[in-house]
């Protein structure tokens, strides 16, 4: 089978288009035949040797989520049948989607939503469970509250907008070029901002009449996370999903001492992950990610512009992604 795989990380070039033996389902698995696997940054942190949560063995084959069909049956595996069209995290260590054939656990794996194509639901776990887990979850958005959302031209932050103004939220977006912030307002982003020029937060000021943002998803760095509280409204919340590079090592002191100094503002700094979310909070994440299902079904979230490429293009969706040069969600198809 085709996959795409790297014998070495630190390099997105070290990326080849490669014919591979077909993997097995083990105990608790099924085995894809892939449609659509999506291209996220975790991706291109494994493939550049950037610290990760999970071991990245090699040779590696990136692709951390999937859609397809299930094409062969594991030992044990009973909550799905040949045939079925899925979506969810690929292989053991969310690695091997970028393939024409993957293995999944079974339990990681959900049904693709009637009507749904399967390039959307390939990109659906990580930016889309994760906004909305993220929102409604970790930040427990109320409706009439004002919701910050950074990269809002991305794959998270374009699912954020709109499941924010599912929630009834007032939306800022935040994104680094005017096509960008176009982008965010037309997914129904009440505002949309620069927030990668400094005095960003000048605007948020601004536009909540000094009063600060309820809740920023903060998905930039530690020097941002300063920034993003200096926004914060009393009881509000930042949750931190992202780590980029170039937004430093070093959270400002002075604003996390503000935060702490004065409890009585009631405000609170989360980080957040989906997977942790769904592994070890599974009720509570599953609910979310129904709502949001709900949502998609009645049309009020569409989810960001989806670009699909072919897999032999894997390195070029990543040095898109690299370069922030990427707009909405990109999915391979092999
Ligand atoms: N915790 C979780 O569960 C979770 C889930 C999904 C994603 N994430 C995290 O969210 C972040 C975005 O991931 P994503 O896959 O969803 O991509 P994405 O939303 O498409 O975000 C990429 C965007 O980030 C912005 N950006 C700002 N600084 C950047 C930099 N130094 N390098 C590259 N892009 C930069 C760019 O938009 P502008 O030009 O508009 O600034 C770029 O288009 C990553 O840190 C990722 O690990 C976390």
């Amino acid at each position: 089978m085709k996959a795409v795989q790297t014998e070495t990380t630190g390099s997105i070039e070290a990326l080849r288009l490669t014919d591979l033996p077909e993997p097995q389902a083990g105990p608790g698995e099924v085995l894809i035949r892939v449609e659509a696997a999506a291209v996220n940054f975790m991706d291109l942190m494994r493939v550049k040797g950037l610290p990760f949560d999970v071991p990245t063995p090699l040779p590696f084959v990136p692709g951390a989520e999937v859609s397809g069909t299930v094409v062969a049956l594991g030992e044990g595996v009973e909550s799905l049948e040949v045939g079925a069209r899925v979506f969810g995290a690929s292989g053991q260590l969310l690695n091997g989607g970028w393939a024409e054939l993957t293995t999944a656990r079974a339990a990681g794996l959900a049904p693709i939503p009637a009507g749904m194509a399967a390039e959307q639901a390939a990109g659906l776990t990580v930016a889309g469970a994760g906004a909305a887990i993220a929102l409604i979850e970790a930040a427990r958005t109320a409706p009439g509250e004002t919701v910050f959302v950074p990269a809002a031209g991305g794959g998270f932050g374009g699912y954020a907008v709109q499941i924010a103004k599912a929630l009834g939220a007032t939306v800022i977006a935040g994104a680094g070029t005017p096509q960008k912030r176009q982008v965010a307002l037309d997914l129904g982003a009440d505002h949309a901002v620069d927030y990668r020029t400094p005095g960003w937060t000048e605007a948020i000021t601004e536009l909540t009449g000094g009063t600060g943002a309820d809740v920023v998803l903060e998905g930039l760095g530690p020097q941002h996370v300063g920034e993003s509280l200096s926004i914060l409204a009393p009881f509000g919340r930042v949750v931190v999903y992202g780590v980029l590079p170039g937004y430093g090592k070093i959270v400002d002191v002075d604003a996390l001492a503000a935060l702490v100094n004065d409890p009585s503002q009631a405000k609170s700094v989360t980080g957040f992950n989906v997977t942790h979310w769904l592994t070890h909070r599974p009720q509570a994440s599953l609910t979310a990610v129904g709502r949001l299902l709900g949502w998609i079904a009645d049309g009020t979230v569409t989810g960001p512009r989806i670009t699909s490429l072919p897999l032999a293009e894997a390195a070029h969706a990543l040095t898109l992604l690299e370069r922030g040069e990427n707009t909405g969600k990109t999915v391979l198809i092999p």
